[in-house]
């Protein structure tokens, strides 16, 4: 195998008149002549002169979009315009044909719904090389922004015997024989033969095991992969989608906000300086689109300039009661424009109210704190009841432009009294989560997390619009192709 140099290296490369070997695959052949190639390490094609003349023409049909080819020749000071560099092909190999008769990907803008059915493929095409080479940077970022805190990244597992949210949209883990599961003696699927010897389901968060683990460490956070069996056919929900968790002792609903807005503001500006290109090329793109939509419902801002305002600004912080009240006075809500009309204090927020607080009224992030009692989960630490008396825990969420709900987080009840009288209230049942109940009995402390949706913060910083084009083989209802 001949070395080969990397496109990125040599678009950059300082040095010319050197000879060079290069491997990728054709994005294009024009006039015979000039080769455009992308071996994937930036969205920048390489141009490789051919010269023609002196080439086998059986070689030359053979240089088709999506083929996979290696060249080996001169890197020069480019002639044309549009590129620094170019090369000058000395040896063309056909790595791998592509028929361009039966190739499903064309060299013209094809949809992101075709796309998606072609995701095996989609890798190829500018978007996608952009949109995974920025989600590789976001992730690479947030183990560099908690291990520069001394955070320590906790495995938490993947198949569990809990549901730590409570909504019970749990995926059922089992090696029965579904067609003839073995019953007990009142026929009920007897769970003490399964392989755990128990009812076990794919984790939707990994927060309480990591709250065990903030009990020690003080400062953990996990990042793997979360399941939810939950039917929303959105362009937001995933059934399977990564979630960062952080769990920090000693800190409280303060603490937790800061370092939630500081982490989001590290990852951001980490991939816009480390993936310049990429981001620059997804800002085009969206403008494009944009020009679709009619005029007002274009944002005002660029991808890039969103980015950016997002380094610079602040986030909104309120609580839930103050969020009620702009909501309640705001325009749509009195012209009756919200599907869900504020009624008062006490529903939970749908996405339109998000929105409305983020994009139009606020025009930034907003932190959201001390949310009804009633629609959080159990863990959340109970605060005073305010003058009004209304219930409320230490909640946060963080809401994003285009995006809503990008971070949930509170800070933890570690009272056990108050703890298990919340469980008692939700039906949550303690003997199963005696091991959760030990660190509140055995040097508990006040300590809070919260949860990134991955995927979301990928869909904010790459501009797209459908979080099925942010992960690489997205899982929803009905869908588990590739
Ligand atoms: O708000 P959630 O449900 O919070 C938790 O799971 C807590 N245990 C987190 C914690 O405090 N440690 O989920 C956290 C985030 C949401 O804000 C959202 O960004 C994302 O996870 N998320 C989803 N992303 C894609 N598809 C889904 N179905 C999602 N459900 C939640
Ligand atoms: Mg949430």
């Amino acid at each position: 195998m001949s070395q080969r140099t990397k496109i990125k290296a040599l678009l950059e490369s300082e040095k010319t008149n050197i000879d060079i070997t290069v491997k990728g695959w054709v994005r294009a052949f024009r006039q015979n002549r000039f080769i455009a190639l992308n071996d994937g390490s930036t969205n920048n094609n390489l141009q490789i002169v051919v010269d023609f003349e002196n080439t086998d023409p059986e070689l030359l049909k053979r240089i088709t979009f999506g083929a996979a080819i290696s060249v080996t020749g001169e890197l020069i000071a480019s002639l044309g315009q549009g590129q620094k560099v170019e090369v000058v092909a000395k040896d063309i190999e056909i790595l791998g044909d592509c028929n361009p008769d039966e190739f499903p990907l064309q060299p013209k803008r094809q949809t992101l719904e075709f796309l998606r059915e072609n995701a095996h493929l989609r890798f190829r095409t500018n978007t996608f090389g952009a949109i995974f080479r920025v989600r590789n940077t976001l992730a690479f970022a947030v183990h560099q922004f908690f291990q520069e805190r001394g955070f320590i990244y906790l495995h938490t597992p993947i198949i569990t015997a809990s549901d730590a949210e409570g909504a019970g949209e749990t995926f059922h883990v089992t090696n029965f024989d579904l067609d003839n599961p073995p019953k007990t003696e009142t026929g009920e699927i007897d769970f003490k033969q399964d392989f755990f010897g128990r009812p076990t389901n794919l984790t939707v968060s990994g927060q309480l095991e990591g709250e065990l683990g903030a009990m020690a460490l003080s400062d953990i956070y996990t990042f793997g992969p979360t399941f939810r069996a939950e039917n929303s056919n959105t362009t937001r929900h995933l059934a399977e989608f990564w979630m960062i968790e952080p769990e920090v002792a000693f800190n409280d609903l303060v603490d937790n906000m800061d370092l939630a807005e500081d982490m989001l503001k590290y990852v951001i500006k980490y991939a816009l300086d480390k993936n310049k290109d990429d981001i620059e090329f997804l800002t085009q793109r969206l403008t494009e689109e944009e020009k679709q939509k009619p005029q007002n419902e274009r944002s005002e801002m660029t991808l890039l300039e969103k980015l950016q305002f997002c380094l610079t600004n602040d986030f909104e912080r309120l609580t839930y009661t103050e969020a009620i009240n702009i909501l309640k006075e705001s325009t749509p809500n009195k012209k009756k424009k919200f599907v869900y009309p504020i009624e008062g204090w006490g529903t939970d927020l749908q996405s339109e109210h998000e929105r409305y607080l983020v994009e139009k009224h606020f025009k930034k992030p907003v932190i959201l704190t001390n949310y009804p009692k009633a629609i959080k989960a159990f863990y959340m630490r109970q605060n005073e009841p305010d003058a009004q008396g209304h219930e409320t825990v230490a909640a946060m969420d963080i809401l994003f432009p285009g995006i809503g709900e990008i971070i949930g987080g509170s800070q933890r009840e570690e009272r056990l009294d108050k703890l298990e009288q919340r469980m008692d209230e939700m039906g949550i049942p303690k003997d199963e989560l005696w091991w959760y109940l030990d660190t509140r009995r055995f040097g508990a402390c006040p300590h809070a997390g919260f949860g990134l949706g991955f995927e979301r913060l990928v869909l904010f910083v790459t501009g797209m619009g459908n979080i099925r084009d942010v992960i690489p083989f997205p899982r929803y209802p009905k869908n588990a192709e590739f």
